[in-house]
């Protein structure tokens, strides 16, 4: 990555005069962090925020988020949909309750042994609510430091996460929760996946290997689709 630290300030200021203002961002308790996080896995931002608005009426606390009878939680869940999300958020509120003194941890290692949390909320939850320096990688993180990159890989591989997550790891000084919503606010918003990047309003593109070379719309790759096996058999009828 060229000038991280110029890359951070353009998308610092700009994030701080474009950021989507979403109830958990201007409040990030680990509670409200945590909750938008597993909302948001498999679930629009626009399609999140009335579902999490009437979610904490309901269920204020991580205290009573262990305690709520699992119908009650799955009719607040209700048009989310994938309900093991649901089911995971109250193991991991029990476990919280009766392991961690109803404190969500703060480190990565406690973390990730909860139910439902991987390296990716783990890192939101660190930076965002705890300000620690940790990169949360989602596709959008993915995409948007392939292309600064300028590195023609398949996102969906494990080694190519790793060192994405790396790279990621070098803009995450300072304001470590705000540099990793920026990534994601972009790479929803400019840096769009299928031949639609809008790179002429991009903060960051001066310093965008893609972009110097007009390879933006090659990064990433589509994963190679296996061949089909072609078999010859005979049936009896
Ligand atoms: N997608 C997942 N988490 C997000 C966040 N905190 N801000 C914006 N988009 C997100």
């Amino acid at each position: 990555m060229n000038q991280p630290t110029e890359l951070r300030t353009n998308l610092l200021a700009w994030y701080d005069q474009h950021k989507r203002s979403l109830f958990w961002r201007e409040h990030p308790t680990p509670y409200y962090v945590w909750l938008s996080e597993i909302m948001l896995q498999q679930t629009r931002v626009e399609a999140v925020v009335d579902y999490f608005d009437r979610f904490i009426k309901e269920v204020p606390n991580i205290e009573t988020l262990a305690k709520i009878k699992e119908d009650k939680l799955l009719k607040l869940w209700e048009g989310l949909g994938y309900y093991n999300r649901a089911k995971n958020l109250q193991k991991a509120a029990k476990i919280i309750v009766q392991k961690y003194h109803g404190k969500v941890p703060d480190n990565n290692e406690d973390l990730i042994t909860l139910p439902g949390i991987g390296s990716y909320t783990a890192g939101a939850i660190l930076s965002i609510a705890y300000h620690q320096n940790y990169p949360a990688v989602d596709g959008n993180v993915l995409r948007v430091i392939a292309r600064i990159n300028g590195k023609k890989v398949d996102i969906t591989n494990q080694n190519v996460k790793k060192e994405i997550s790396k790279e990621t790891k070098k803009l995450v000084i300072d304001r470590p929760g705000d540099v990793n919503q920026a990534l994601m606010d972009l790479g929803a918003t400019i840096c769009l996946p299928h031949g639609m990047p809008k790179c002429e309003s991009c903060p960051i593109r001066t310093y965008c290997r893609a972009y110097d070379t007009k390879t933006m719309l090659e990064i990433p790759i589509k994963k190679p689709k296996k061949e089909k096996k072609q078999e010859e058999r005979t049936v009896l009828v």
